[in-house]
């Protein structure tokens, strides 16, 4: 038995991987493409999307094509997205959405600026939402549901669509972190009613900020368009007829992306098939490498082939042990921490979720919950998932870069063997 490198064994990684400080690159998404086409851009001094060499409806077209659906709107975050989906879908006041308590707060903030309440469901051990615990949380009230795709990896979509179809929920996928991921053959975003994207900096594509709604439904797609610029009947004649709308334009909010954002978009998304194949090799070494587990379970993904690659997870037997094994992997060179720990206050937690938990809105009158259409009694509270909490109390999450080689991924996997090996003695 190799000694750990926390009791003085030599290191699994003896170098820093790339990504991690000291150890290269971990990505380098911005190169000559994207810098031409901005700088393309300011060179036509034509920097507002309508005009009609739209690279922001280049972009459009270019995504709903790869994704394989009829309409795409591009907005400034992924935020936004999920707002235009919602509230196209007519999403609003007085309706539930039952939405993961492991997602970033952005999706539980959608919901309340389209007006409705959201409700807070478990995850299981595929760290995406719990098909049961949504089937439990649904109400009168209840309209929609929110999977989301975590860090690359599609949620568990064949049973959490089955849950909306019995409970005829409207469903809004939110692939904000899955650009490109796929369920059963489909791209995700395309099995429920609407799809997001975000493309801000942190993103498998990014402009810097941005986001993307689509849908096959072109009336969703048009209500989308109208929540996303309230202008937009002015503007939108290369898409949209202003004589000819399916529903009558409303006023919300302005989300209009710049020609840079756009051109950048396009840049970004030529290389998303070379970025996903990368992603795809690192991960399927790391798995091929990784051996039969015996303190731990791997992160349950329904269908692997879809998953974007770009990371793993273990789920660890108990706590202790969970937080024993990322102190031995970060000795050996792979640092990581328990996804939920006291020690840090991570807003893709819903306990952490204080805006939401506190039920604060900026105005009290614009309140969703307490909304006179507003009839149900949801529950918030820091403990409020207990199965959560613990899945990602004993949660080891490991993020693969594009500098990384297949190599990298299986010392990955190595340092993993050796520490799961020395704490099952
Ligand atoms: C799961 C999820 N949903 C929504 C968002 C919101 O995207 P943006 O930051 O572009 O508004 C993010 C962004 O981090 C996310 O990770």
């Amino acid at each position: 038995m190799a000694r750990l490198a926390l009791d003085g064994g030599p290191r699994a990684i003896p170098e820093p991987l790339p990504g991690s400080p000291g150890g290269g690159p971990g990505v380098s998404l911005i190169g000559r493409e994207e810098i031409d086409a901005v700088t393309d851009v300011l060179q036509t001094g034509q920097l507002f999307r309508f005009n009609p060499n739209s690279r922001v409806r280049a972009f459009e077209r270019m995504a709903a094509d790869w994704i394989g659906v009829r309409h795409a709107h591009m907005v400034n975050s992924g935020t936004s997205a999920l707002i235009c989906a919602l509230e196209a879908l007519g999403i609003g006041p007085g309706d539930e959405v039952i939405i993961p308590g492991y997602t970033y707060i952005a999706t539980a903030a959608a919901v309340v600026a389209s007006g409705a309440v959201p409700v807070i469901a478990e995850i299981d051990d595929s760290l995406g939402l719990d098909p049961d615990d949504v089937h439990r949380k649904v109400t009168p009230h209840t309209r929609a549901v929110v999977p989301v795709h975590m860090q690359g990896v599609p949620a568990r979509l064949d049973a959490i669509l089955e849950v909306a179809r019995r409970h005829s929920l409207l469903v809004i996928e939110d692939c904000c972190q899955c650009i490109g991921g796929r369920y059963r053959g489909r791209v995700v975003g395309t099995l429920g009613d609407a799809g997001a994207w975000s493309l801000n900096y942190f993103k498998i594509i990014t402009c810097g900020e941005g986001g993307l709604v689509f849908t096959d439904d072109e009336r969703v797609y048009e209500r989308a368009c109208f929540a996303a610029d309230p202008a937009l009947p002015m503007w939108m004649r290369d898409t949209i007829p202003t004589d000819g709308w399916l529903s009558p334009p409303f006023s919300a909010q302005c989300y209009r992306p710049s020609e840079m954002l756009g051109a950048i978009a396009c840049a970004q998304l030529g290389r998303l098939d070379h970025i996903l194949a990368h992603m795809r090799g690192l991960k399927g070494a790391f798995l091929r490498a990784l051996e039969e587990p015996k303190c731990y379970c791997r992160q349950l993904v329904d269908d692997p082939a879809g998953d974007c690659g770009i990371s793993a997870a273990i789920i660890v037997r108990d706590v202790l042990l969970a937080r024993r094994f990322a102190e031995a992997l970060t000795a050996e060179g792979l640092p990581c921490g328990t996804a939920h720990n006291d020690g840090f206050p991570d807003r893709h937690i819903y306990r952490y979720w204080d805006s939401i938990l506190t039920r604060n809105a900026h105005h009290a009158f614009a309140s969703p919950w307490r909304h006179p259409a507003y009839k149900g009694a949801v529950e918030y509270a820091p403990d409020m998932c207990p199965r959560t909490l613990d899945i990602l109390g004993r949660a080891l999450r490991f993020g693969f870069v594009m500098g990384m080689e297949e190599r990298h991924a299986e010392l990955m996997a190595s340092a993993i063997n050796k520490v799961d090996a020395a704490l099952a003695q």
